[in-house]
């Protein structure tokens, strides 16, 4: 099966037909967790699962798994990502994973080939966690972290609940998460970063996924008058809520390897002539050294405090995500560069930026991950690209990995 390669014009046209669904009028998608447009897109990838012969197994929150049966009975070859999207979202982030490990999948079917182990391909949910957090929600909850009850509850940005969109839309399964037994999980996905482009390589090998911490601030002032209250009689939301942002900043450029994001701040009553009673404040902090992101957000929450100290603000703080940096399994890593190699693409190793399922999935199986180039390295953005060849180089070099690994 050396010579085996995926169709990529065939992969191109499931990339763009699920990129109608949730289309944003200038181009990219927005597909939240949870919304009709990703229910729509889910509908989509089970009749191509059951259209490929999979068996469609649908779990209690939603996850999508199909799979092929292998010669002999056991546990998976899992392929996988998610098909949920940020709200400014490209047509790859997350689909390219889904759609890839399908396309690896109806290649084998047209050459009648077999694998040992069976394959299955997952469409995790809810793994941005843009409207419901935590991101990567589905491979926790397939991991037993977070209970399916537990996330029913949990209250989007539009103040609804998981429970309430699920039940809406009929996007649960009758499936125990985590039920289905895998082997190992591959994840192929777009780099969302420059590193790749910029040295002119085809493939990115990872070896592992830096740490995520998500915080969320909420500062309690007053209001007041902004034309009569003195300074010192304020006790002004919005000023804490910027130290939250300068600070992030500060300690970005402070601590190596750092990575720190305001995404989103809320104020209340939000007018322009009254100073903020309430401000809600995101905070979105990465280091691949765990020791390191913990210091930043202690740090930040030192610096926080002084300040809110001092404007006589109540701070509230909630850890929202906590996942520590992991490396990827060895004999996984080897496996996806020596596939690059057999296929004659230039590789590099590296960690990834973002998050992934695969590094929920890590502690499950041994995992791994492959990654392509993404144009000017944008990602999280309607203008996210990579090149045809380089999404088709990709699921060639997926296609390999899960035949090594289903032998
Ligand atoms: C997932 O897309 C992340 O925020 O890294
Ligand atoms: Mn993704
Ligand atoms: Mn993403």
């Amino acid at each position: 099966m050396k010579g085996l390669r995926i169709n990529g014009r065939r992969l191109q046209e499931q990339i763009a037909a699920l990129g109608r669904i949730g289309a944003l009028p200038g181009g990219g998608v927005c597909r939240l967790a949870f919304s009709p447009a990703d229910k729509e897109a889910r509908d989509r990838i089970e009749d191509r699962m059951r259209h490929l012969g999979l068996e469609v197994h649908i779990d209690r929150i939603g996850n999508i798994a199909g799979v092929r049966r292998g010669e002999q009975p056991g546990p998976a070859v899992l392929a996988g990502s998610h098909i949920d999207t940020v709200g400014t979202a490209g047509l790859l982030d997350g689909s390219y994973g889904v759609l890839a490990a399908l396309e690896a999948v109806e290649t084998l079917n047209e050459a009648g080939a077999r694998t040992r182990k069976p394959l299955a391909v997952m469409a995790f949910v809810n793994e941005e966690g843009a409207r419901f957090m935590p991101d990567m929600m589905g491979s926790l909850i397939f991991r037993g972290d977070l209970s399916v009850e537990d996330a029913r509850r949990i209250t989007g940005i539009d103040g609804t609940t998981i429970g309430e969109n699920i039940d809406r839309t009929g996007f649960a399964g009758p499936e125990l998460p985590g039920a289905l037994p895998v082997h190992c999980y591959v994840e192929l996905h777009i780099e969302q970063g420059p590193v790749l482009e910029s040295e002119g390589r085809t493939i990115g090998v990872v070896e592992g996924v830096q740490g995520i911490l998500w915080l969320a601030y909420t500062l309690r002032g007053a209001t007041a008058h902004a034309g009569t209250t003195p300074l010192e009689m304020r006790r002004d939301a919005a000023y804490v809520a910027a130290a939250v942002v300068h600070h992030a900043r500060r300690l970005a450029l402070e601590i190596e390897g750092q990575r720190a994001t305001v995404g989103a701040i809320t104020l209340a009553p939000n007018l322009v002539n009254v100073v903020a009673e309430e401000a809600r404040v995101t905070v979105d902090l990465r280091n691949p050294d765990s020791g390191r992101l913990r210091m930043a957000a202690e740090k930040l929450h030192d610096l926080v405090l002084e300040t809110a100290r001092a404007e006589r603000v109540e701070v509230e703080r909630q850890i929202r995500v906590n996942v520590p940096p992991v490396s990827f399994d060895p004999s996984i890593v080897e496996t996806v560069k020596a596939a690059a190699a057999g296929l004659g693409y230039g590789s590099r190793r590296m960690l990834s930026g973002a998050g992934h399922d695969a590094q929920i999935m890590a502690s499950v199986c041994p995992a791994g991950m492959i990654f392509v180039p993404s144009r000017g390295g944008l990602s999280h953005s309607t203008r996210e690209h990579t090149a045809p060849e380089n999404l088709e180089a990709g699921a060639n070099v997926l296609l390999h990995t899960l035949l090594s690994l289903s032998r």
